[in-house]
């Protein structure tokens, strides 16, 4: 008998901004992710693991240059693919699919009074094609992408008009999808507008690996916008399962000296943070000290905090790639360089990420650890008691496409079969994961570094970092793979 429960929801996850293409068709806005261009480098080769191609965000908003290559607008041309690519999906018998909508395609400037139908309709047309093979889908509002008029007028999430801006968008979504999907997720790894300032929930801030109030306070905005996202739902669908999605980024202690157990405790917090006000519904009181000591002030509305305490997640979900090691006596060279190059010290909040000599690197230097994700689970059914969903999980690593159209990623069946072992040990101990949904399941831009050549599908593009290619889709080893491992609920990793 298989570990996982019978309905378990086997599928693959993407992101509109980097799978779609499709950045200017039928009456769709810019959105701030169009504007995030390919930059080359050579550092990603190699086990580097340093990552340099961030642009500003001044660049972003305003570094309109006519040479230069955006491949977020291009994706992986789905807006055109998306009937083939859910067919060969449905080969592969996924239960599930996770995607977003691009919210200027539905709202073009974010501030429109009537959505626009074109938009509404491609959505429809998806979900349709999903639903004739009974793939669920579950869709996020918002994945890294921002109406770029939003983010230029009002500062992003700094101000708090986006609230009702978004609402208006998301009830839009959930009132026109609302007999197509059940499962919804509201903000994408919230919790990385700490450290990727553009892509990191689109809060636009220069600097934002500083502790300072702006970015708590965009992030405040998000909160309650999560809330009423659910308060809302309910309404329109009883039956809507809303969940939280949290970047776990899992850390060790570098020693076993208690201060490093000690920072490695807060370290985690971070992410606990995140699912404290999400799914119990409160600001933990550590975040409040620390908000108290770096001076940060949140201007918090009347009744903000009850709309928060009120409408908590149905389900708690988060990605999860690879742990870290923090401590206090760090060897330079085992230093992780992760994000931007001004996080550079230590506080609670932006911990030093030290190399786990223990754990196999992958080339863009993201420490690989199977057991780390049952760690996490663990973790977090400790803490919050609700239904578990991995939404993301995977290996971006080259591949080679063979002269006969062939790729054999025996190395990402490894990666993929351990990570699910370890779900299924959390099953075992009746922890009740629902679902999980593997990375990039069709090869698309990478979110960190706009490349094409950093792939996580079963399913290759073939197309370049430039976008120079034919686009046909190929089934990669891992397809076969996995086709077996949901046809067999998991029994036969
Ligand atoms: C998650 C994001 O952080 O990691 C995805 O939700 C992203 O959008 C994924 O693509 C992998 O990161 P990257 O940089 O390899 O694309």
């Amino acid at each position: 008998m298989s570990t996982f429960p019978k309905n378990f929801l086997w599928g693959g996850a993407t992101a509109a901004n980097q799978l779609e293409g499709g950045y200017n068709l039928d009456g769709k806005g810019l959105s701030t992710a169009d504007m995030v261009k390919f930059v080359p480098k050579n550092i990603s080769k190699g086990k580097n693991t340093e990552v340099v191609s961030y642009q500003t965000v001044n660049e972003i908003l305003h570094g309109l240059h006519k040479n230069e290559y955006y491949p977020k607008r291009e994706g992986s041309h789905f807006y055109e693919h998306y009937k083939e690519d859910i067919a060969l999906m449905a080969e592969m018998g996924f239960k599930c699919f996770r995607m977003s909508i691009s919210w200027p395609r539905i709202y073009p400037t974010g501030e429109e009074k009537v959505p626009n139908e074109e938009g509404l309709k491609f959505y429809d047309n998806v979900f349709n094609e999903l639903l004739k093979y009974n793939i669920e889908p579950l869709v996020t509002l918002s994945h890294y992408e921002t109406p770029l008029n939003l983010a230029l007028k009002y500062n992003g999430w700094q101000s708090r008009e986006l609230i009702d801006l978004f609402i208006k968008y998301a009830k839009t979504c959930l009132t026109r999808y609302k007999d197509k999907v059940k499962y919804w997720i509201a903000f994408n790894e919230i919790n990385m507008s700490l450290n990727v300032p553009y892509s990191g929930a689109a809060i636009f801030i220069e600097k934002t690996c500083n502790p300072n109030s702006a970015t708590f306070q965009a992030l405040h905005h998000q909160f309650v916008a999560s809330a009423l996202v659910k308060k809302i739902s309910k309404k329109i669908n009883p039956n809507f399962k809303i969940g939280s999605m949290v970047g776990m980024s899992l850390f060790y202690p570098y020693t076993n000296s208690p201060k490093d157990v000690l920072l490695t405790q807060n370290a985690n917090r971070i992410n606990y943070f995140f699912f404290d006000v999400l799914s119990k519904g409160i600001y933990p009181s550590y975040a409040k000290k620390y908000f108290r000591k770096n001076k940060i002030n949140i201007k918090i509305e009347y009744d903000d905090l009850e709309i928060i305490n009120k409408n908590t997640v149905d389900f708690n979900s988060f990605s999860y790639y690879y742990s870290n090691c923090t401590g206090e006596k760090i060897n330079k060279k085992d230093k992780i360089l992760a994000f931007l190059p001004e996080q550079k010290r230590y506080d609670e909040f932006h911990p030093e990420k030290i190399r786990n000599n223990s754990l196999e690197i992958t080339d863009w230097g993201f420490q690989i650890d199977p057991i780390g994700l049952r760690i996490a689970i663990n973790e977090i059914w400790d803490r919050y008691r609700k239904p578990i969903f991995i939404t993301e999980n995977g290996l971006g690593t080259y591949d080679i496409l063979t002269s006969d159209k062939k790729i054999h990623d025996d190395y990402r069946i490894k990666y993929l079969k351990e990570h699910i072992d370890q779900i299924g040990k959390c099953i075992d101990e009746g922890i009740p994961v629902i679902g999980y949904t593997s990375w990039g399941c069709i090869d698309i831009v990478s979110a960190g570094t706009s490349e094409r050549s950093k792939r996580y599908g079963y399913i290759y593009v073939d197309a370049d970092d430039y976008g120079q290619g034919t686009w046909k889709r190929y089934k990669k080893d891992s397809f076969y793979w996995y086709k077996k491992v949901i046809e067999s609920n998991g029994n036969v990793l």
